[in-house]
């Protein structure tokens, strides 16, 4: 041999092992799996009556968030702070995305799928998408209710497999960020009632329902399921709940094919998956309620890196703010140094990456909530912040009753509530109607001592100094995020020269 062609063989030789160690060592990709309306119907989180054993085996590769929250409990303003990072008030998604409600992000918020790919990392939507404008999201691979219908993409379990097939063996060598969003377990009996209130029937096999091959339909009975302190305890809400079952087997198994398709394709050990809900489930004092009920989160992290916590369970206060930064971290990219609205309001992340909380329990204790509206007509701004046992909620237009959805108002336990409130009957819920359509301007709660947030603290002495100091965070990081309402509601922000809250004089304390 040639000492020229011996030299080049053995630099070829060395390029080509560089480029197998690079390429191994920069191999990282992300699973995002979104269920919609899902909360703590699985074993995973100890609920004895319900069957999810693909939801167990992704737990038994995972760490298990027990004190996870989204900071608004509403659909399109939940993803959003899911794929920015930033809460609703800074993103500008202040609500629904679709129909008349027809909210949007800011054009100029850099969201994680923009980040990503601006970064060569390919990026993939499956399922329900709910956020706009598409230049804010926007993603290589696409079959959402933009282009599809929504029950074949988001519920249609079969279909959601050969997608994500499609989408992990296309030939592409970059890494990538698929999010996979469930339709599942959302109720339907405002827009599909045909196949039952959580579209458990849907391709059950059953005449008129189609058939979903890859689908085996979990029953429950009304007595079977377990009723939390939150929901009455009436007939129908327990059919209610059995319903929402069946559809949990769907997501559950839905989630299973997801997770073989990743194996299959060889991804199965350089792929972070999270497994998380948009919000709260659809009953009262759930979805659009800044309580416990309508924030607490499912939230499963698997990285094959750290399998010292696998299986797990964390008590760390987490957040859905904190999903951009954790992907972000994985991959290595540093958030950008700009401004949305204008230069004096610099953006900066106020979420935390989850990493190190796979290698070894973190102190964290505190997380933010902000909520605006859900529909359009459901104008109802919170704030609130959950510090250790104690939750803070704001609720600045407190004069006027708590909005009802459209989709939770034709739902078999709520009509039953508002039947039994009207006819007098024992409603066997925690609430009354009426106090939970009116509300004090400050709620704190106890929840080591108060697990259902029935008993206000903020107006008992033996509480001002917590009081006092929640507030101040609160609002703290509301200005830290450049909260348009920090002032609300007895001020007015006057943001020429320096910012600040104007007094109104309006008698509110
Ligand atoms: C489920 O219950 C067990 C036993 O009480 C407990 O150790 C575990 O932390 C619970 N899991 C969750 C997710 O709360
Ligand atoms: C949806 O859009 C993607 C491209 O973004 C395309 O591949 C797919 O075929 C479209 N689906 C339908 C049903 O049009
Ligand atoms: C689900 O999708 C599969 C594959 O596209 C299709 O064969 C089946 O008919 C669909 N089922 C329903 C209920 O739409
Ligand atoms: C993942 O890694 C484990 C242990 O290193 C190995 O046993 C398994 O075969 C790997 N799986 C894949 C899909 O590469
Ligand atoms: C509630 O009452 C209305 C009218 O009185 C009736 O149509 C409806 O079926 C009732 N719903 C339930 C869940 O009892």
């Amino acid at each position: 041999m040639h000492i020229l062609s011996c030299c080049c063989f053995f630099s070829v030789l060395l390029l080509l092992i560089t480029a197998c160690i690079g390429g191994e060592a920069n191999k990282r990709n992300v699973l995002l799996i979104i269920a919609d309306d899902a909360g703590f119907e699985s074993e995973v989180y100890n609920n004895t009556a319900i069957q999810t054993p693909h939801l167990n085996a992704l737990a038994k590769r995972s760490l298990i968030f027990r004190n996870a929250f989204t900071s608004v409990s509403s659909c399109s303003p939940s993803r959003s702070t899911i794929l920015t990072g930033l809460p609703q008030h800074q993103n500008g998604m202040y609500g629904l995305h679709q129909d008349v409600h027809h909210f949007n992000s800011f054009d100029g918020v850099r969201s994680l799928p923009l980040l990503l790919s601006q970064s060569d990392i390919r990026t993939g939507i499956i399922g329900k998408k709910h956020v706009g404008p598409e230049t804010v999201y926007p993603f290589d691979f696409l079959a959402t209710e933009e282009n599809d219908s929504v029950l074949q993409v988001g519920r249609n379990i079969t279909k959601i497999k050969l997608l994500v097939r499609q989408f992990l063996q296309a030939k592409d060598d970059r890494p990538f960020f698929l999010y996979v969003a469930f339709h599942d377990p959302h109720r339907c009996g405002h827009s599909q009632p045909q196949y039952g209130a959580f579209c458990e029937k849907f391709g059950n096999g059953e005449s008129g329902m189609g058939w979903i091959p890859d689908w085996k339909p979990q029953h429950y009975t009304p007595e079977q399921v377990q009723v939390p302190y939150f929901i009455p305890d009436t007939p129908a809400a327990r059919a209610d709940l059995a319903a929402q079952y069946t559809t949990v087997s769907r997501l559950d198994q839905g989630i299973g094919l997801v997770l073989k398709e990743l194996q299959d394709s060889g991804f199965g050990n350089d792929t972070l998956v999270i497994y998380s809900s948009d919000n709260g489930i659809p009953f009262p004092n759930g979805r659009t309620n800044l309580y416990w009920s309508g924030t607490a989160e499912p939230l499963l992290v698997s990285s094959p890196e750290h399998p010292q916590r696998w299986g797990q369970v964390s008590q760390s206060y987490v957040s859905l703010l904190d999903i951009t930064p954790t992907i972000l971290d994985w991959f290595s990219i540093p958030y950008p140094s700009y401004s949305i609205l204008g230069k004096d309001k610099p953006v900066h992340l106020t979420g935390k990456t989850l990493l190190p909380a796979l290698d070894s329990e973190q102190p964290w204790s505190t997380v933010y909530g902000s909520q605006g509206h859900h529909e359009v007509t459901m104008y109802y701004p919170m704030r609130a912040m959950h510090k250790g046992s104690f939750r803070l909620v704001h609720n600045m237009n407190f004069k006027m009753p708590f909005p009802i959805d459209q989709d939770f108002y034709v739902s078999p336990t709520f009509q039953d509530l508002l039947n039994r409130t009207q006819s007098g009957r024992p409603t066997h819920w925690f609430k009354n109607l009426q106090q939970y359509y009116y509300r004090e301007r400050w709620e704190m709660y106890d929840v080591s001592a108060d697990p259902s947030e029935l008993r206000n603290l903020a107006s008992d002495p033996a509480h001002r100094h917590t009081l006092e100091y929640m507030k101040t965070q609160l609002v703290k990081w509301q200005w830290e995020t450049n909260d348009p309402w920090v002032c609300a509601p007895d001020g007015v922000l006057e943001t020429k020269l320096s910012p600040q809250c104007r007094p109104l004089f309006n008698g509110l304390q």
